[in-house]
């Protein structure tokens, strides 16, 4: 066993290798790898600011052209709520994990309250055909609405928000044609298909007595809901399972949508589908692009597409770091004499595990021994664990860092820093992941100097159910006075 310099540290050492009588890797290599995981995981300040002098130009481009990479979306929301909606309204919202239906009640001031049944997405219905998918949407629609107002509200036709989180091109707040799938998702028979379409029939065929109002993405939802309640939101990310930005750009910003003649003073809802960021010629990650993102991208279902989502979402934290173990494992490091076969299996390991490894509060890192003990039948040693716990954090920092970029590029793009904004973020990964948004802060000042501290992140609100709801309320009154009646 090499020598510890760390007198606690050797105590512990020799523990656990009493407890476990089998060959293990020695400390300084551990150390080496730390370092070297580190170093490759690894983003400068310089190179973040480099990024997003990138990024603004990417927003820019999605702005002027149709079908760029970072397609930068027209929601046909426009500006921002006053506060003051009201009424009830459903929503049904179609994320990377659950289905969620709810009902909100909207109580003005900033106030709501909702009511909401979830379903775990299954693998299976992530591959089936598309209006399988949605026929399963309205049938939970269906449930809901029987569970809440019984079978007499079977008559009335309630308004009903869909927050669908994948990239659409929309014509009209009620009309999104799927550009492509994203987190994992391939359904057939329906890129390139009008989705509220395809829901709606859903709805019919299983005579749910709902009109579908609008169809919205989770960060336009987000966007909306957070200045419901806290008007100097400005920006909404989402940091779960994808990633990706909202923000309310002026129209004279947009000249891809000049034939559409609206009145240059307006505002509308973009959805930046900034997940994107970087996908097919991989020119603006490329130095901090390692072979793990590679691969990962390489054996998805869509290789090449949503690179810079593929190295900083909740999808992929975990496999980026099961990859390193294996190939530690290959590399006769780590797990000497044991049975692997559990953490070779490609998504195994769950990004909420990298949090747990992060947090473990013990001296001897417990948590992270039972967790592998446990879920991988796997026996670890201190070293190996302190190693572990080196891996997450710069796994987790990465990516933390690599997202402050998009929200900076936002905050360029907008001239917001002066004045400063706050940024309405949701998902596991922002409310989670331990120090995420601590991460997020620092890189934020690192790229934008000491104003970057005028730009706050906060918890958002729930923005495919109230944010849903918000935007349902807002159409409603902007169609009841005839302004853009048809989009
Ligand atoms: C989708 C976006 C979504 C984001 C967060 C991405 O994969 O393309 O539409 O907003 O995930 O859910």
């Amino acid at each position: 066993m090499p020598e510890s310099k760390d007198a606690h540290h050797i105590s512990l050492y020799s523990r656990a290798s009493n407890c476990f009588d089998k060959p293990h890797a020695g400390e300084d290599v551990l150390h080496q790898k730390a370092e070297h995981f580190q170093k490759l995981f690894h983003v400068s300040d310089e190179q973040l600011r480099d990024i997003t002098d990138r990024f603004v130009g990417v927003l820019r481009e999605g702005l002027e052209h149709e079908k760029q990479t970072v397609p930068m979306l027209p929601t046909f929301v426009f500006g921002w709520p006053t506060g003051k909606e009201k009424g009830d309204y459903l929503s049904l919202d179609l994320g990377g994990t659950n289905l969620r239906v709810c009902l909100v009640e909207l109580k003005g001031n900033g106030k709501f309250e909702i009511t909401q049944s979830k379903f775990r997405i299954t693998s299976e219905q992530k591959h089936e055909d598309g209006q399988k998918l949605f026929d399963f949407c309205a049938q939970c629609v269906k449930d809901f609405v029987e569970n809440h107002y019984g079978s007499c509200a079977l008559h009335e036709n309630l308004s009903l928000g869909f927050t669908f989180s994948y990239p659409i091109v929309q014509h009209a707040i009620d009309h999104g044609e799927l550009i492509r799938w994203t987190k994992g998702f391939g359904n057939p028979n329906t890129e390139g298909h009008d989705c509220a379409a395809m829901l709606r029939e859903a709805l019919k065929r299983h005579e749910v007595p709902v009109v579908l109002s609008s169809i919205i993405n989770d960060t336009t939802g987000t966007l909306i809901a957070s200045n419901y309640v806290e008007p100097d939101t400005k920006i909404a990310c989402i940091f779960g399972t994808g990633c990706n930005a909202a923000y309310m750009e002026h129209v004279s910003e947009i000249p891809k949508i000049a034939h559409l003649h609206l009145p240059q003073d307006e505002d509308m809802a973009i959805n930046c589908e900034y997940g994107a960021f970087d996908s097919f010629e991989h020119k603006h990650l490329h130095d901090v692009r390692t072979k793990y993102d590679e691969y990962i991208d390489l054996h998805s279902n869509k290789p090449h597409e949503q690179a810079y989502e593929k190295m900083i979402a909740g999808l992929y934290l975990g496999e980026i770091f099961r990859l390193v173990l294996c190939d530690l494992v290959d590399d006769g490091v780590l797990f000497l004499g044991q049975e692997t076969y559990k953490i070779e299996k490609p998504f195994s390991f769950d990004t909420a595990f990298l949090s747990l490894i992060e947090t473990d509060p013990t001296d001897e890192l417990l948590t992270v021994m039972g967790l592998f003990k446990y879920f991988f039948a796997l026996e670890t040693e201190y070293n190996e664990r302190i190693f572990f716990r080196e891996l997450s954090r710069a796994i987790g920092t990465r990516s933390a860092r690599l997202s402050a970029c998009g929200i900076a590029a936002i905050v360029k793009k907008m001239d917001y820093l002066d004045a400063g904004c706050t940024v309405g973020c949701d998902g596991s990964l922002y409310s989670k992941y331990p120090n995420f948004a601590d991460r997020v802060h620092h890189s934020l000042e690192a790229i934008l100097g000491p104003k970057g501290r005028n730009i706050k992140t906060r918890q958002a609100e729930d923005g495919s159910g109230a944010g849903s709801a918000v935007i349902a309320a807002m159409t409603k009154s902007r169609k009841e006075k005839g302004i853009y009646k048809n989009l």
